[in-house]
C-alpha cells in the first residue's frame, strides 16, 4: 500500500474536480468458479484500488464531495471466517492505513445512501462492469437492475480520468516492478520456443513465473506460433520450425499495477530471411514510434508514423505499392496491422477500460475515426508527462482478411496480393513496450527486454 496521504491526496483532489454529491466506490466482490465456496483469484476493482487501497471483498467506499468526508463501509470478520482465513486486521485500523477515519459497517451503507436520496443530493457512480456489483447497485440505491446506468455520472468518469492517466513515481515503481518480472517471463519463453515443445508448456511456465514472482498475470497469457490471430488464448498447438511464436504476457506488481510485454521468437532459435524482413519493420516501427512519444504530441499522428513505416517496409518487399503515405490515409496497411499502435497502461492493462474508451483515449477535439484498422486505436489524443502507454506495432497475414480484400477487390492500387499470397503461411510478428512520457520524451520503462535479432536469437542460443 502507498502511505495514507497519497490515498487522501487523490481523494482529495477527485473532491475538486466534482462540482457536488456523494461519490460511491464499491469494491469487488468474490467471484465463483464452479459452486460459491470455489472462487477465482481475487481482483480488487482498480478505481477503489486507487482512491482506497483496501485489497479485499466486502468493501465500498465514498468521498463526499459536500462535506470532504471519506467512509468506509465494511466488517471484521467473525470466528468462522477467523478459522478458514486466519486473524485478519480490523477494519478500523485498515482504513487508518488509507487515511479514512470514517468507518462503518456495510449494512449502513444502503440507508445512509437512501437517506442521500431522499435529501434530493446526487449519488455518482463509475459504470459497473460485474452482474454482482449491477445487482448490489441495485440494492443499496434502492432501484431496479435497468436504472443503475442512470447513476453513472460522467463527471465522476472524467474526473477520474485526469487523475489516473498521470502517475506519479511511486506508481511508475510498481509498474517496472511489474516489467522487471515480464523480462522473466518473456525471456523463458524465448529459451522454450523450439521444435516439440508445447503452446501449453510455455504459457504454464510464463504464468508460474509471474506467480512465482508474487503476482497474478496482468491478462490471460496470449501465446502461439499462430500470431496472425491478435488475441490467440489456444495453446493447443506442438511448436514448429519455421514458425514465429508470439508472447504477449504481462504480470501485475504488489499493488495491482501492470505490464504488458510482446515478444515474438523464431521457433528453433534463429530467424529465416522472410522472417527477419517482416521482424525488421516491426522492430523499426516500434522503435521509431517510441522516438516520436513526446508531450503534446497526439498519439494517433505515432500511430500513424508507425503505419507509415510499416506500410513503407512492405511497399520495399514489393507487397504494397503506391505511394506509402496515401496508402496510410486510405487505411490499405490494416490489411496487416489491423489494431491501433497502444493504449494507457496502469492498474489495468488497458487502464480505465471499464471507464469507456472514448473517455479515456479520445476527447472532444480528437474522434474516434471509422475507418476499419484506426478505429481500434484505443488512445489517440495527446500525450503528455506521466502518462504510461504501450508501444505495440504488429504486421500480420491473416489468410480470411486476405481472401476477403482480395475477392472484394479492396485497395488493389496499394496491395500487391499476388505477393502477398504467398505469405499466408507466415503468421504474425508484435513488438511491444511500456513507457512513460518525460517531460520533453519518453522512456521505456523496466528492464530492457531482448528486442533486436540479435538480442532474441542470443537469448534463445544462451549466448
Ligand atoms: N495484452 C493485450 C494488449 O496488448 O493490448
Ligand atoms: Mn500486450
Ligand atoms: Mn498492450
Amino acid at each position: 500500500m502507498f502511505e495514507a496521504g497519497i490515498y487522501q491526496k487523490r481523494r482529495e483532489s477527485l473532491r475538486q474536480k466534482v462540482s457536488s454529491g456523494i461519490l460511491l466506490f464499491p469494491g469487488n466482490n468474490e467471484s465463483s468458479m464452479n459452486y460459491a465456496a470455489n472462487t477465482y483469484h481475487y481482483r480488487q476493482d482498480s478505481n477503489f484500488l486507487y482512491f482506497f487501497g483496501l485489497d479485499s471483498a466486502g468493501i465500498a467506499g465514498i468521498c463526499d464531495a459536500d462535506t470532504g468526508i471519506d467512509t468506509i463501509y465494511g466488517d471484521d470478520i467473525e470466528i468462522d471466517d477467523i478459522i478458514w482465513m486466519g486473524e485478519q486486521p480490523k477494519i478500523s485500523d485498515r482504513a487508518a492505513k488509507v487515511g479514512v477515519k470514517q468507518v462503518k459497517s456495510f449494512k449502513n451503507l444502503q440507508q445512509d445512501l437512501k437517506e442521500a436520496l431522499s435529501k434530493g443530493r446526487k449519488v455518482h457512480i463509475l459504470p459497473p462492469y460485474r452482474g454482482d456489483t449491477v445487482i448490489q447497485l441495485k440494492e443499496l440505491l434502492s432501484t431496479n437492475v435497468d436504472k443503475v446506468k442512470d447513476f453513472v455520472s460522467q463527471e465522476l468518469i472524467k474526473a477520474v480520468v485526469a487523475l489516473r492517466e498521470i502517475k506519479d513515481e511511486g506508481e511508475i515503481k510498481e509498474i517496472e516492478f511489474a516489467v522487471d518480472i515480464a523480462y522473466k517471463m518473456h525471456t523463458t519463453a524465448m529459451k522454450m520456443a523450439f521444435p516439440g515443445t508445447w503452446e501449453r508448456e510455455v504459457a504454464g511456465m510464463v504464468e508460474g513465473v509471474s506467480l512465482a514472482n508474487g503476482a497474478a498475470v496482468s491478462f490471460p497469457v496470449i501465446l502461439s506460433m499462430d500470431g496472425q490471430t491478435l488475441h490467440n488464448h489456444y495453446h493447443g498447438n506442438m511448436l514448429k520450425e519455421g514458425r514465429l511464436m508470439v508472447t504477449d504476457a504481462g504480470s501485475e506488481s504488489p499493488l495491482h499495477y501492470a505490464s504488458d510485454i510482446t515478444r515474438t521468437s523464431p521457433v528453433g532459435g534463429k530467424f529465416d530471411q522472410r522472417q527477419k524482413e517482416i521482424y525488421e519493420i516491426v522492430l523499426k516501427a516500434n522503435m521509431e514510434a517510441i522516438k516520436a512519444s513526446a508531450p503534446g504530441i497526439l498519439n494517433r499522428d505515432v500511430h500513424f508514423k508507425a503505419a507509415e513505416i510499416i506500410a513503407g517496409g512492405l511497399k520495399d518487399l514489393g507487397l504494397m505499392k503506391g505511394d506509402v503515405k496515401e496508402a496510410v490515409k486510405a487505411g490499405a496497411h490494416a490489411l496487416f496491422f489491423p489494431h491501433g499502435l497502444g493504449h494507457m497502461m496502469g492498474l489495468d492493462v488497458h487502464d480505465m477500460e471499464g471507464l469507456g474508451e472514448n473517455n479515456v483515449g479520445y476527447n472532444e477535439t480528437i474522434k474516434r475515426s471509422t475507418q476499419f484498422g484506426t478505429a481500434y486505436l484505443r488512445m489517440a489524443k495527446e500525450l503528455k508527462p506521466g502518462m504510461v502507454m504501450t508501444i505495440e506495432p504488429g504486421l500480420y497475414f491473416i489468410p480470411a482478411l486476405i481472401d476477403l480484400w482480395k475477392s472484394e477487390g479492396k485497395y488493389k492500387d496499394f496491395i500487391n496480393f499476388e505477393k502477398v499470397e504467398s505469405y499466408k503461411d507466415f503468421g504474425g510478428v508484435r513488438i511491444e513496450d511500456d513507457i512513460l512520457i518525460t517531460s520533453k520524451g519518453c522512456r521505456v520503462l523496466g528492464k530492457a527486454i531482448p528486442k533486436t535479432v540479435e538480442e532474441v536469437e542470443g537469448v534463445m542460443n544462451d549466448v
